[in-house]
C-alpha cells in the first residue's frame, strides 16, 4: 500500500516536471515556429513581388531599374518601396503625408490590396476584381517591409536647409554648398533619372504625362497658380512640398489631394547635390 502511494507521488511529480518543462519551453518553440512562417512569408512575397511588381517598382523596391518581361530595361513608373519614409519607424511619413490612419502594414497591405485609383497601380486582391488571395497579399506586403532592415533605416536621410525664397536658393552661398547657374541640359537628363518623366510624362510631348499634369507650358501656366508667386518659386515648392498646393488637373482628371506626386524629393535631392535642383529648374522653365 505504502509503495503504490510513493510510487503514485514519483509518477505525479515526474509528470509534473514534464508539463512543467514543455510549459517553460513553449514560448520559444512558439517563437520559432513565427520566425520560420515569417521567413517563409518574405521568400513567397519576393517571387510574388519579381513576377508581379518588380516591372514597375524596381530592382529591390528601389524604382531605379525596371525590366520588362522581355527582359527590356524600361521606366520605372513606381514609386521606391525600398523607401526611408515608407518603410521605416513605427509610423513613417508617408503615412502622414497621405493622411493615412493606421499602421505601416495596414498602409501597405490596403494600397496593394486596392490599388490607387485613377493610377496604373492596380487593385491585386480578389476582392476587388485583382489576381491575388489574401495570403499573397499579405506576403507581398512583408517583402516590402522586410526593406526596413536595421542597417537601411539607421542610415537617416541626408537633409539640406532649403530655403523658403527660390531667388535666396538661386545664389546660396554657405560652407556647404554653392550655387551655380542652371544647366539645361543636365536637368533634361534628371527630370527622367528622378523619374518625373514616369508620372509627368515628356515636356516636348502634350498628353504623354501619366500621372500628374504636364510639365511642357509650367513656365507660363506655374506664375499663375498661386497668387504672388512667381513660376520658379511655384515650380521649387512643388517638388519640396508637394502638398502645399494640389495642381488643378492631372492626366486623369481633377488630381487628389494630399497629393499623389512622390513626396520625398527634398531629401533625394540633397542627398546628390541641390545643383539637382537648379538644373531642373533650368530645364523645366527654359532658362
Ligand atoms: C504598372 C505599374 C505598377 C505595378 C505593376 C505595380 N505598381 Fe505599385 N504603384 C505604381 C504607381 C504608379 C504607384 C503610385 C500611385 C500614386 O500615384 O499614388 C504605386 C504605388 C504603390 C504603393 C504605395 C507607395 C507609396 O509610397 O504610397 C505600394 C505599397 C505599391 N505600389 C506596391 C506594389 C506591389 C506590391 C505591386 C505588385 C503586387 C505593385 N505595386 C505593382 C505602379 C505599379
Ligand atoms: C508619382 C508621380 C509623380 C512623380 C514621380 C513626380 N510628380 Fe510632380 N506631380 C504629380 C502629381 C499627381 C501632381 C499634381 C498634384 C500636386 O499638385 O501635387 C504633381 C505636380 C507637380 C507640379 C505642379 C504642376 C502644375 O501644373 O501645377 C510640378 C512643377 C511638379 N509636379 C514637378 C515634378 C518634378 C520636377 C518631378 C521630379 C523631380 C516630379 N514632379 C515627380 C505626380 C508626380
Amino acid at each position: 500500500m505504502q509503495v503504490k502511494v510513493v510510487i503514485g507521488t514519483i509518477a505525479f511529480m515526474l509528470t509534473m516536471i514534464i508539463l512543467g518543462y514543455a510549459a517553460l519551453r513553449e514560448p520559444e518553440r512558439l517563437e520559432h515556429f513565427t520566425e520560420a512562417r515569417e521567413g517563409r512569408t518574405i521568400e513567397v512575397g519576393a517571387k510574388i513581388y519579381i513576377n508581379n511588381c518588380a516591372s514597375c517598382h524596381g530592382v529591390e523596391g528601389k524604382a531605379e531599374e525596371c525590366y520588362d518581361s522581355a527582359g527590356n530595361s524600361v521606366t520605372c513608373q513606381g514609386l521606391p518601396l525600398n523607401n526611408y519614409f515608407l518603410v521605416c519607424g513605427d509610423t513613417p511619413e508617408r503615412l502622414a503625408q497621405t493622411r493615412f490612419e493606421g499602421t505601416k502594414e495596414q498602409f501597405i497591405e490596403r494600397t496593394v490590396a486596392s490599388g490607387r485609383s485613377g493610377t496604373v497601380m492596380v487593385a491585386w486582391s480578389e476582392r476587388y476584381g485583382g489576381p491575388f488571395r489574401d495570403d499573397q497579399v499579405q506576403d507581398v506586403a512583408a517583402y516590402v517591409l522586410n526593406f526596413a532592415n536595421e542597417e537601411f533605416c539607421a542610415q537617416e536621410p541626408i537633409t539640406f536647409d532649403w530655403p523658403e525664397s527660390v531667388d535666396d536658393f538661386l545664389v546660396l552661398e554657405t560652407d556647404e554648398f554653392a550655387a551655380a547657374p542652371g544647366d539645361a541640359e543636365n536637368g533634361a537628363a534628371l527630370y527622367a533619372s528622378y523619374a518625373c518623366n514616369s508620372c509627368h510624362g515628356n515636356i516636348d510631348e502634350p498628353g504623354s504625362n501619366q500621372i500628374g499634369p504636364w510639365l511642357g507650358e509650367i513656365a507660363e501656366v506655374g506664375a499663375t497658380r498661386v497668387e504672388g508667386q512667381t513660376a520658379a518659386q511655384y515650380v521649387y515648392e512643388s517638388i519640396l512640398h508637394v502638398n502645399n498646393f494640389i495642381a488643378p488637373e492631372c492626366a486623369q482628371g481633377p488630381c487628389t489631394n494630399p497629393s499623389a506626386m512622390r513626396a520625398d524629393y527634398a531629401f533625394a535631392i540633397a542627398g546628390n547635390t541641390p545643383q539637382d535642383m537648379i538644373d531642373l529648374l533650368a530645364y523645366l522653365l527654359g532658362e
